[in-house]
């Protein structure tokens, strides 16, 4: 549901002004600053906007308040500027009216701000869409791109706009924005060389020198430090607040989306760094023979640096700078200028420039921002112009400034009348007319074209002969000597004469807004704008495109002897433009005011406010909409409002709005005078009158609150009352239904119980019956088993001996008939026939035992275990016997084959495992290798040659061992030669002879009984070999070494056998000492391999794995 809110709803003070009772400047001022304490900054008069600067920002200005502010009617919501964006932008669209929103107010009232926010508003309603976005986005990008050029701080606002700016937005049928048009008034081009104390130069060059690459700065040939140029002013250089780099930035940006090229930005900032070159040429006097003075310039290097800049040959505008040419008809004068002029020369050329590109850069953004189409378009204008200024000094441009806002207050005047008038009439209402105070007497004074003070300032500057300010003051005070608004103390007005607050080169004007007191110096030159046609030459002379176009009439193509139009004469033209279209809009207000002079938030000056009050015409404002009707609204919403306060109207009225409003005036009997009938609208005369509607609405609303709630609180109460009857009886009927299900649940179970007890007493009985029945068939069947069994038994009996008596018989028959037979054939056999055949038979079958051998017998391989099985038990002994016989008799055939080696090395090997089998664990894995004995080849390595030589010997064995230190345990490797008297040792590398041990001096050796090839040669004590103690030593073929020392240490002569001692501990004489070497088993620490350590003095270690 809509919710239906007013104006009037939660007001703080009056939300406007016409409502305001009593009606006084005092209760005015009070009701701004009790909304203004309250944060309450928008006020209405009518449908003008007054605006109170907060100096803060406040939420008010959120996408939320948009959409709340949206399509909603200017009375509906308290006083916000969304609402009059809003009302303006809907009959735009919606009636095709063209708008245009005046803001007005002094220098830091918030006019700049307040356009954005209208801008923005109308941004955030208007269509949507890729292109539309586009359009929005330049326009609003335009805003900081103007500021930057046409902004400064002044000592009323940190970014005061130092031109005036007015702005077309036009939009399509359907309200969808389609483009704009910039107009821009009188940029204070006096900034640019002079700034008022506090104040500084336009923001763009403090941006650039702070916000600029180093790159472009080079570029540009400028330097970052502000002090170094004398157009910046250095006290107030750098502003709270505003951060001119990040500025600068936002600047760049914005031209892009604007549409300004690269190198159009470049030309721009070269401009700018131009200006600020321009500041620091300085000039020095020179005496000249006639005895004139002549300027020339003291240092060229900024001149120079500037022309490079801005491509201009430097000679020709140095001239420019020294002689001044004036063309008449027919003649060409050339003079020189002494320094003052050069200096006006150098500043007026820095103004021109600076201005001139101010309004390039308008065009240049209007070309971007320009409709696309020729389509109708509506237009809304925001007028953002400078406020009305009163300074200590006042000159030219106060002037201008305050002449403007003449011109808008009397267009405000006319055009807020004229709706007035237009809505009385629209509305049928009689008009009554109002006194106010019509301030066209002044723009008169200003403006008229014979004897207006423009008019007379231009024919000053015009007039042959000596001119000065003093001149044009006199022809002021003899012109306007009778005019009301103006006064001086020359004037033919004898009533000045003794005012001395009026200098003597002042004049005064009465404006609508106060008097000011302006200064005449200056009005001359500054109307007049002179710019020496020598510089401007020089400047068309310039190889950069912008400036050629910023200066055409240098052109010498088109030399033009006519005097430019004035300052003065330009501004009343362009002002003049301005008003024709503004009439032909529908206008809008928003007045703007500042609360205090510091800049600060939360402060209200009374005396400020009042007097901005004052010159803004507010009061007559209020007045003038007071006059006729002080309040109006469609009958609709005010039906809605009041229709409480009236029985007929209660709750609702059937009929036209406008009778439910007649019904309801009668009936609450307000006099008839006090308000009429339009044709949409009710007037009503008096604010008194509308509130005591209010205050009879209010007290009817409380009326209709406490109705409300009894009606709501009965219902509540019902309503729960019912609710509880309702539970109520849910729940009985659930009790109920529980008692009886118990109830049921019991009976049941007594039913059960009885049941099976009844059920049990019969099946007793019925099992006491069967069981009996039972028993009967038993006994019955028992008694039948007996008397079968004992009849069985009588039979079997019977049978048996029937059987005995037969089987009886048949043996007696049998043994009588064998003997009968017997008797009868012993006469035919010899005695000893049954041996034979015995004896026959047992040969026959030895023979194809002993045959069947001959097949039956295994393979010759004396390892084929196999042998056939034995066919008799008789001949077991045999079978075995013959299985031996041929096992030897197959061995020996194989044996037989051998050669004298293989037989050596067969007994070798036999030997090998005489001693080792089943004693040491390496045993079993030599059995597969071969013994080779030479392993080194030493007879045909010529490497062991001389080795070789030395031996006495053939060498049984050659290999290499490795020789354990005593000392650590650690292995040498050494070769081990086996001759047939003896063992030597020698170095591996050198084949260099270490021990020879003849075998006789051999006594036993040691080997343990694990895998490792550890062993030791003990030596015979007392012998020449044992000085050094007995060897240990490791061996790969340690089997084959021992065998091999065996076999030889037996056959050598004179020796004795040698020892061979298995055990995992055994001595080794070293030198002096016996060391104890014993090994143990180890787990596979390193890999496989046996480590030996000392352990200590007695005792080497070592560590064998254990094998799997
Ligand atoms: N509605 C606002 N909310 C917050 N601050 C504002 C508002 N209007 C103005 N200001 C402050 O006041 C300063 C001056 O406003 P500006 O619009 O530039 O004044 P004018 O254009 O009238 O000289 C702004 O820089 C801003 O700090
Ligand atoms: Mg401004």
């Amino acid at each position: 549901m809509e919710v239906k809110t007013s104006l009037l709803d939660n007001m703080i003070g009056v939300g406007d002004m016409v409502l305001l009772e009593p009606l006084s400047e005092d209760s005015f001022i009070e009701n701004l600053r009790n909304r203004f304490d309250h944060n309450e900054i928008y006020t209405y008069i009518g449908s003008v906007v007054i605006s109170m600067n907060p100096y803060r920002s406040l939420p008010i200005f959120t996408p939320d308040k948009v959409e709340e502010y949206r399509n909603r009617n200017f009375y509906e919501l308290s006083p916000h500027i969304y609402a009059l964006a809003d009302e303006a932008y809907r009959s735009l669209r919606d009636q095709d009216k063209d708008q245009c929103i005046l803001i007005t107010g002094e220098s830091g009232a918030g006019k700049t701000e307040a356009s954005k926010l209208v801008m923005s508003y109308v941004a955030a309603v208007c269509g949507k869409g890729q292109e539309v976005n586009k359009v929005k986005e330049q326009l609003l990008q335009s805003n900081p791109v103007l500021e930057a050029f046409g902004n400064a701080k002044t000592v009323r606002n940190d970014n005061s706009s130092r031109f005036g700016k007015y702005m077309d937005i036009e939009f399509d049928f359907k309200g969808d924005p389609l483009g704009g048009v910039i107009s821009n008034y009188l940029l204070e081009k006096s900034r640019v060389v002079k700034q008022p104390r506090g104040e500084r130069n336009f923001h763009v060059f403090y941006q650039l020198l702070s916000g600029a690459s180093d790159d472009t700065l080079k570029k540009l040939k400028l330097d970052r430090d502000f002090s170094k140029y004398n157009y910046l002013s250095l006290d107030s250089a750098a502003v709270n607040g505003l951060d001119d780099a990040a500025n600068f930035r936002t600047v760049r940006n914005a031209m892009q989306i604007v549409g300004f090229m690269e190198d159009e930005v470049q030309s721009v900032l070269e401009l700018v760094a131009a200006v600020l070159k321009l500041g620091n040429i300085e000039f020095k006097p020179e005496s000249r023979c006639n005895g004139t003075d002549e300027s020339r310039i003291k240092d060229k290097n900024d001149l120079k640096e500037m022309c490079e800049l801005l491509g201009i040959e430097q000679s020709v505008l140095e001239r420019a700078f020294s002689y001044r040419t004036v063309e008449a008809k027919l003649e060409k004068v050339s003079t020189t200028l002494n320094v003052s002029q050069a200096y006006y020369a150098r500043d007026a050329l820095a103004k021109n420039l600076y201005s001139r590109l101010f309004s390039w850069l308008v065009t240049r953004i209007n070309e971007s921002i320009k409709a696309q189409t020729k389509a109708r378009h509506k237009v809304m204008g925001v007028l953002d112009i400078y406020g009305f200024e009163i300074f200590e000094e006042n000159s030219f441009e106060q002037f201008i400034i305050n002449y403007c806002n003449e011109k808008l207050q009397q267009i405000f005047i006319e055009l807020t009348l004229r709706e007035e008038q237009e809505e009385y009439i629209r509305e049928g209402i009689e008009w009554t007319n109002i006194e106010y105070f019509n301030n066209a007497i002044i723009c008169d004074l200003i403006e008229n074209h014979q004897n207006g003070i423009l008019a007379m300032l231009d024919e000053e500057c015009l007039r042959p002969g000596t001119v000065t300010d003093e001149t044009f003051l006199d022809k002021l005070n003899t012109i306007c000597a009778e005019h009301q608004h103006f006064e001086s103390r020359l004037s033919k007005n004898s009533k000045f004469l003794t005012d001395h607050s009026l200098p003597h080169n002042c004049f005064r004007i009465q404006h609508y807004a106060g008097k000011v007191l302006y200064r005449a110096e200056g009005f001359v030159d500054k109307n007049n704008d002179l710019l020496y046609r020598d510089l401007s030459q020089a400047m068309y002379k310039a190889n950069h495109s912008l400036i050629k176009q910023l200066f055409p009439e240098g052109n010498p193509a088109k030399v033009n002897l006519k005097r430019p139009p004035t300052a003065g004469f330009q501004f009343k033209a362009s002002v003049g433009t301005l008003m024709r279209n503004l009439q032909t809009k529908n206008p809008n207000y928003i007045r703007c005011i500042k609360p205090n002079d510091k800049k600060a938030s939360h402060i209200f000056t009374d005396s400020l406010v009042c007097h901005q009050v004052r010159y803004l015409g507010l009061m007559e404002n209020v007045r003038v909409r007071r006059a006729g009707y002080a309040f109006r609204q469609a009958y609709e919403p005010c039906l809605e409002r009041y229709k409480m306060l009236c029985k007929q109207t209660w709750p609702h009225w059937r009929g036209p709005a406008r009778e439910g409003v007649e019904v309801l005036m009668a009936d609450l009997q307000v006099p008839t005078e006090e308000f009429s009938y339009g044709r949409s609208k009710i007037f009503i005369r008096n604010p008194r009158t509308l509130f005591s509607l209010e205050e009879r609405r209010r007290q009817c609303l409380q009326d209709l609150a406490t109705l409300i709630q009894k009606i709501y609180r009965g219902w509540k109460c019902r309503c729960h009352f019912l609710l509880l009857k309702k539970s109520q009886i849910v729940v009985s009927a659930w009790y109920r239904r529980y008692a009886q299900q118990k109830k049921y649940q019991k009976i049941k179970s007594a039913t059960t119980v009885v049941q099976s007890y009844t059920r049990g007493w019969q099946a007793r009985k019925l099992l006491r019956e069967l069981k009996y029945q039972k028993r009967c068939k038993e006994a019955v069947t028992t008694i039948a088993a007996f008397w079968h069994g004992t009849q069985a038994r009588r039979e079997l009996r019977r049978l048996k001996e029937e059987a005995r008596r037969k089987h009886a018989v048949a043996v007696i028959w049998a043994y009588w008939q064998g003997l009968k037979v017997r008797r009868e054939y012993r006469k035919f056999f010899r005695a000893n026939a049954g041996k034979k055949i015995y004896n026959f038979t047992i040969q026959r079958i030895i023979q194809k035992y002993m045959l069947g051998m001959k097949s039956t017998a295994p393979s010759m391989s004396p390892i084929d275990k196999s042998w056939p099985a034995r066919p008799y038990r008789f001949l077991d002994g045999v079978h075995t016997e013959l299985r031996r016989i041929f096992h030897h008799w197959r061995c020996k055939k194989y044996r037989s084959q051998f050669t004298e080696e293989t037989k050596a090395v067969y007994e070798e090997k036999l030997e090998a495992s005489e001693i080792f089998k089943d004693k040491k664990a390496l045993y079993p894995s030599s059995v597969s290798q071969p013994f080779k004995g030479d392993y080194l080849e030493i007879s045909k390595n010529p490497k062991y040659q001389k080795l070789n030589s030395a031996m006495d010997e053939k060498v049984l064995l050659a290999d290499v061992v490795n020789k354990i230190n005593r000392a650590n345990g650690k292995g040498t490797a050494r070769i081990f030669l086996l001759t047939k008297n003896s063992v030597v040792l020698a170095d591996q590398k050198t084949g260099q002879v270490k021990a020879s041990v003849p075998l006789p001096d051999l006594t036993s050796v040691s080997v343990s009984t694990q895998s490792d090839g550890f062993f030791a040669l003990k030596l015979k004590e007392g012998s020449a070999s044992a000085i050094k103690g007995d060897f240990l030593l490791s061996s790969e073929h340690l089997i084959e070494i021992i065998t091999k020392l065996h076999r030889t240490g037996a056959t050598a002569a004179d020796s004795e056998q040698l020892n061979i001692d298995i055990s995992d501990e055994f001595l080794v004489q070293f030198k002096h000492d016996k060391v104890c070497v014993k090994f143990i088993q180890g787990a596979p620490k390193n890999g496989n391999s046996v480590s030996c350590k000392r352990k200590n003095n007695r005792l080497l270690e070592v560590s064998v794995p254990t094998t799997a």
